[in-house]
C-alpha cells in the first residue's frame, strides 16, 4: 500500500493560515484596488463548484455614476425610515468605499436547482474573497434590504424576474481589520461510527 503524502507542509500552512485570517473589513484605506487584479480575482471566482455547469453567477462593475445612484438609494431609504442625519451618516461612510462589485445569481424555475445556483454563487463569492485577502484586499459582503429593494434592480441594470442578488461588496485594503472568533471544531464535527 502507497504512504499518504503529508499534509503538514509549510504550503498547506499558509494556505490554512490564509483561509482563518481572512475577515470581513468596514473600514478601507483610500487606496484603490487595480481593475485589472479585480478582474482576474472575478475571473478565478468562477471556478468555483457550480451543479450541471450552470455558470449562475454574474458580477456587476458598479462605475461612479452607478455608485452615486446606489448612494442616493441608500440614503433616500434610510432617510424615510430614521431620518436625514442619519441618512447622511451613511451617505458619507459608503462614499468612502472603495471598491463596489455585485454579484448576482440566475433564477431557476426549478426549486432545488435555484437552491444549488446559489451555493454556487456562495462558493465563487468565497473564492473572489480569499483571493483579494490574499493579496492583502479586504471586503464586507452586504445583504441589506437595499438589495431587495426595486429601485436596485433598476439602477445595475437587472431584471427581477431573472436573477436575484446574492450580495453588495465592497472591497479596498483595510483600515481596520477586526478580530473574530469561531468555536471549537469539536462542538461542531459529528462523527458517526
Ligand atoms: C450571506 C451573507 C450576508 C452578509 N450580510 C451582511 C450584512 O448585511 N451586514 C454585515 O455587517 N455583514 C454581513 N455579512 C458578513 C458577516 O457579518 C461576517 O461574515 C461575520 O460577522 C463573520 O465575520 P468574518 O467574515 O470576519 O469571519 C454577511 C455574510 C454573509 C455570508
Amino acid at each position: 500500500m502507497k504512504k499518504t503524502p503529508s499534509y503538514e507542509t509549510q504550503e498547506l500552512r499558509e494556505f490554512a493560515r490564509v483561509l482563518r485570517g481572512r475577515r470581513t473589513v468596514d473600514q478601507y484605506i483610500q487606496t484603490p484596488v487595480p481593475d485589472e487584479f479585480v478582474r482576474e480575482a472575478i475571473e478565478v471566482a468562477t471556478w468555483a463548484p457550480n451543479h450541471y455547469v450552470s455558470e449562475p453567477w454574474r458580477f456587476i462593475l458598479p462605475g461612479e455614476e452607478t455608485v452615486g445612484r446606489i448612494i442616493d438609494l441608500c440614503a433616500a431609504r434610510v432617510t424615510a425610515a430614521k431620518g436625514a442625519e442619519l441618512a447622511e451618516h451613511k451617505r458619507c461612510s459608503w462614499r468612502e468605499k472603495p471598491g463596489w462589485l455585485i454579484v448576482t445569481c440566475q433564477r431557476n424555475e426549478d426549486a432545488l436547482r435555484e437552491q444549488e445556483d446559489y451555493a454556487a454563487c456562495c462558493a465563487a463569492v468565497q473564492n473572489f474573497t480569499l483571493y483579494l485577502w490574499k493579496a492583502g484586499v479586504g471586503s464586507k459582503w452586504t445583504t441589506g434590504a437595499i438589495t431587495r429593494d426595486a429601485r436596485f434592480f433598476e439602477i445595475i441594470g437587472v431584471d427581477e424576474t431573472e436573477a436575484f442578488v446574492v450580495g453588495m461588496f465592497w472591497y479596498g485594503y483595510p483600515k481596520i481589520t477586526p478580530t473574530q472568533s469561531r468555536r471549537d471544531v469539536d462542538t461542531v464535527l459529528i462523527s458517526l461510527p
